[in-house]
């Protein structure tokens, strides 16, 4: 690989000396999109210490946990589930029924609340580095990041090691070091979140334009990496 090749280096070291100083500290989360694929390669080819965590909001496609156990199966990898809280999730669904998420930006958030961040605290709960895949390219709010960012939402430090590959870069490491992606790939999605709330995208729309697409101005964020 040559693209960002010089930056992998880089990221590799930043792996091993977060690691060596923090150990059991630090978590990377994955939705087993394709940056957190380039990721857990990363991390599990190097044997880098690092806890992989996945958020299961429940509302996943198949397609995500047919990639899910692949890389379990390709990496022999631990990954950690986080669920959503049980009575929160009851609570949710016995007041408003299970599409809630399509009444109002409120409402969406108020769901992407329970299944995602409130699991997401917990996960975080402790941990000094938290290691994620957005890159610059993907939104407005994104664009702003840099590799280092303290959170004070979560009380941790963020890092984004390919806060600066652009879509390409990551497709050529997937080809060149055979990782496996989610099949909906293939079919258009370029950004995959919850099933319920993610569809492809046309060839002239933007990376997010199928998330929440019903949503015109909400910065497309599910508040993990906005706050809001
Ligand atoms: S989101 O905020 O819109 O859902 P996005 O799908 O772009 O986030 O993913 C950005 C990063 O957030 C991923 O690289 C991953 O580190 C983390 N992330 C998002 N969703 C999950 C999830 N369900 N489980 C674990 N990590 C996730
Ligand atoms: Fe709920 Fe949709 Fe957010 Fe998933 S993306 S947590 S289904 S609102």
């Amino acid at each position: 690989m040559n693209i960002k090749s010089k930056n992998l280096t880089k990221i590799i070291e930043d792996l091993f000396n977060l690691s060596e100083k923090f150990s059991s500290q630090i978590v990377f989360t994955t939705s087993f999109g394709i940056e957190d694929q380039v990721i857990t390669d990363i991390i599990v080819k190097n044997n880098i210490p690092v806890r992989l965590i996945s958020l299961d909001t429940g509302r996943l496609f198949h397609e995500t946990y047919l990639v899910w156990q692949k890389t379990i199966d390709k990496y022999n990898c631990n990954i950690e589930a986080f669920y959503p809280d049980n009575d929160d999730v009851e609570k949710l669904l016995t007041a408003k029924g299970p599409f809630s998420f399509y009444e109002s930006v409120a409402d969406r958030k108020e769901c992407c609340y329970i299944r995602k961040i409130e699991p997401l605290k917990r996960a975080l709960t402790g941990m000094k580095y938290w290691i994620t895949g957005i890159r610059a390219e993907q939104t407005v709010i994104r664009q702003e990041m840099e590799y280092f960012v303290k959170d004070d939402i979560y009380g941790v430090i963020k890092y984004n090691p390919l806060i600066d590959w652009t879509f390409k870069d990551v497709e050529d490491y997937l080809k060149s070091n055979n990782v496996p992606y989610n099949s909906l790939h293939n079919k258009g999605f370029v950004s995959i979140g919850c099933q319920p709330c993610t569809r492809a995208i046309k060839p002239n729309e933007n990376f997010r334009d199928g998330r929440w697409w019903w949503e015109n101005n909400s910065g497309k964020e599910c508040g993990l990496h906005s706050g809001k």
